[in-house]
């Protein structure tokens, strides 16, 4: 008989409870670009997502494919090197399996980073931008289907699903390094193109501040099961159509590289005060 959701969790978690059995602080989504931050774990126990039983892998370039269970800045923290995506071909509840392997693991707070497009014309490139609030127009959702009544309600609440206390934290953090983070309203497309020029327009007039592929579903299975979120959006190049330049991955993950030791200083600082 086929698993249920529930007993494919209860695997991939005792799988990982042999490798790591102590309390886990805080899981750490790393996005595109952004992944070194997991060299900083200390006395890392490393697993790798191909190892774990029903782990989706990764297959997009920068993007490393495996679980750093360590301490950072005093926490036990879980990171995700690398996360799947929607465009991989993956469906959405795919995407979201780890976080609900991180409520299974006890793990009651998630910030997750990525790298995004910026709407926002008074910004640039490099900025860094705490997500306050989220847009999905896609027609998709991680939990659609039968409700798993074990992980959360069928109809639950969005009204603060980038946790405002931890938002408190991240500005905090960004203050004590005289950091300007910015603020504002992130928006999913799901790529794997670049979105056109039209579609920025949309999204700004909708009042998204950054584009990007991923963050969203995780949230909604975050906030399904009751981890709390806290969001950062590295906003790695200026969106379609406002500079006459054509997007690649290679000036996200460029990008990506030079704020490498700002994001690092943000990320940790916050980890620091949890
Ligand atoms: N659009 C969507 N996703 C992205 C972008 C972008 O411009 N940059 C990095 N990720």
């Amino acid at each position: 008989m086929e698993q249920t959701l529930m007993q494919r969790l209860e695997e991939s978690k005792a799988f990982i409870r042999e490798r790591f059995a102590a309390p886990i602080d805080c899981a750490i989504v790393l996005g595109s670009g952004l992944g070194d931050l997991a060299q900083k774990i200390e006395n890392p126990v490393i697993i790798k997502y191909a190892d774990i039983p029903h782990f989706p892998i990764s297959t997009v370039p920068g993007h490393a494919g495996r679980l750093v269970i360590g301490r950072l800045a005093g926490k036990t923290v879980l990171c995700m090197q690398g996360r799947f995506h929607y465009y991989e071909g993956y469906s959405m509840a795919q995407v979201v399996y780890p976080v609900q392997v991180m409520h299974l693991l006890n793990i009651q707070t998630l910030i997750l980073t990525n790298a995004a497009g910026c709407v926002n014309k008074a910004w640039k490139a490099g900025d860094l931008m705490l997500i306050t609030d989220h847009i999905k127009l896609i027609a998709d959702s991680p939990l659609r289907g039968q409700n798993c009544d074990e992980l959360g309600p069928r109809f639950f609440d969005m009204s603060h699903a980038y946790d405002p206390a931890l938002q408190d934290k991240a500005r905090a953090a960004a203050r004590n390094m005289s950091l300007n983070l910015r603020e504002g309203v992130y928006e999913l497309f799901t790529g794997p193109n670049f979105e056109t020029p039209a579609e920025v327009r949309l999204a700004r007039i909708l009042g998204a501040d950054a584009v990007g592929m991923s963050t969203v579903p995780e949230t909604i299975a975050a906030n399904h099961c009751g981890i709390k979120v806290l969001g950062i959006s590295c906003l790695t190049n200026m969106a379609a159509g406002i500079n006459d330049t054509a997007l690649d991955h290679q000036e996200v993950l460029e990008t990506g590289l030079r704020v490498k030791s700002t994001f690092e200083t943000l990320v940790t600082g916050i980890v620091e005060s949890l």
